[in-house]
């Protein structure tokens, strides 16, 4: 799904880019190189980045000894 129509940027790139460290909207477009532009997907992006940060906070990635 389409979560920026502006930059064309899908939710799985969202997600991705919550996974791997980008704490805001504009964090996770700048990994596409992309800025954000209208902000009417600014609701859902914000949504996605909270739902990834959330399964992170609650199931932290197990660290080696
Ligand atoms: S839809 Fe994302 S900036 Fe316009």
């Amino acid at each position: 799904m389409i979560v920026c129509c502006c930059n064309a940027i899908r939710e799985t790139e969202v997600r991705e880019a919550a996974r791997t460290g980008a704490c805001s909207v504009g964090q996770a477009y700048a990994r596409k190189g992309c800025k954000v532009k209208c902000g009417s997907c600014l609701p859902f992006a914000r949504a996605i980045i909270a739902e990834e940060r959330a399964a992170i906070a609650a199931n932290p990635p197990k660290v080696a000894a």
